[in-house]
């Protein structure tokens, strides 16, 4: 890969929902987040460290899913170019004046998948309030008095029929790095890992088990971050003790190391509390590859794989629709 690290990171995303009441009690009540602004069917959300305005808008809708995902370029020379790649590649969609509350300038495409995107570069940084003020300079809020509460959003697991093909538009046009994939039997690939920094993952695709079906652009999960397996442990205690469906109970994944509980927002949408992950500081790190042999073992300490996690996605299918 010869093509300079254009993108910084990835974030924010809009993710959807038909219950946004009960979801936005959700995000408040169940993850600590903080309601930044409304606007019209849409609400603005932040972690208590995330540096940006904000890293979720919840949005009405008539299903789940994921509105769009943002990818914030390191400056504007930088967005132009690898807009200018994403034009070549023929699924670019057009410039907008502002991607959304506090952003500047925007291009929007899709994936290969169909997947919503935003590239942009200006963004409103989060300005903390007199009550934020501590002597914590270097943190860009204040913990909630909350059982859980995340520091900031994640990453982002989509689902898509061809992982190759998608995998390959983020590799050469949005300079994406893979740091590990899972490569089937039969030569296609179930899942790759990918990241625009050192985190062992930002934005992953995985197999949707639908796309036979005429699935796409779908979700698998949205992941904020806490800072200890602690945290993940506890936000596990206190969804069960308000009735939020958990899914996966916490577990360290054996592809990038990373901590994790999951579950469903009353949306629909599958939320993960994560923390860990391995770092990636060379810059010829090999993407480490992972076959069915060694998937069949399960997760990090042998514990297998639930069901659901190989076939739900929102928009959920009707066969799923129960979970
Ligand atoms: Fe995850």
């Amino acid at each position: 890969m010869s093509t300079p690290p254009d993108l910084a990171h990835l974030g924010p995303v809009e993710m959807l929902t038909p219950r946004p009441q009960e979801s936005l009690e959700f995000f408040t009540e169940m993850m600590g987040m903080t309601v930044v602004a409304r606007e019209g069917q849409s609400v603005h959300l932040r972690g208590w460290d995330d540096y940006q305005g904000w890293s979720l808008k919840l949005t009405e809708a008539a299903t789940s899913g994921m509105g769009y995902v943002g990818l914030r370029a390191w400056n504007e020379q930088a967005l132009e170019h690898r807009v200018k790649l994403i034009e070549a590649s023929g699924l670019g969609e057009g410039w907008e004046q502002s991607a959304d509350r506090g952003l500047g300038r925007a291009y929007r495409f899709r994936d290969p998948d169909g997947h919503r995107f935003k590239l942009y570069h200006e963004c409103e940084r989060h300005v903390k309030s007199a009550d934020e003020q501590t002597d914590f300079k270097n943190v860009h809020g204040k913990q909630p008095n909350r059982a859980v509460a995340v520091k900031r959003l994640d990453h982002v697991n989509i689902l898509a029929g061809d992982v190759r093909a998608n995998r390959d538009f983020c590799v050469n046009t949005l300079g994406y790095r893979e740091y590990e994939r899972i490569e089937l039997g039969d030569g296609s690939l179930g899942g790759s890992w990918m990241s625009l920094s050192i985190a062992a993952h930002e934005l992953i695709y995985t197999r949707d088990a639908h796309a036979a079906q005429g699935a796409h652009g779908r979700l698998h999960h949205v992941a904020f971050w806490v800072d200890t397996r602690e945290e993940c442990l506890r936000a596990a205690d206190i969804w069960v003790e308000n009735d939020v469906f958990i899914e996966f109970a916490p577990s360290k994944h054996a592809i990038a190391q990373g901590f994790f509980l999951y579950g469903y927002e009353p949306g629909g949408n599958r939320i993960e509390v994560t923390s860990g992950g391995r770092l990636l500081y060379a810059p010829d790190e090999p993407c480490v590859v992972w076959t069915e042999a060694d998937r069949a073992k399960g997760q990090a300490w042998h514990n297998p794989t639930v069901a659901t996690f190989h076939s739900y996605g929102t928009p959920p299918f009707e066969a799923d629709a129960g979970h």
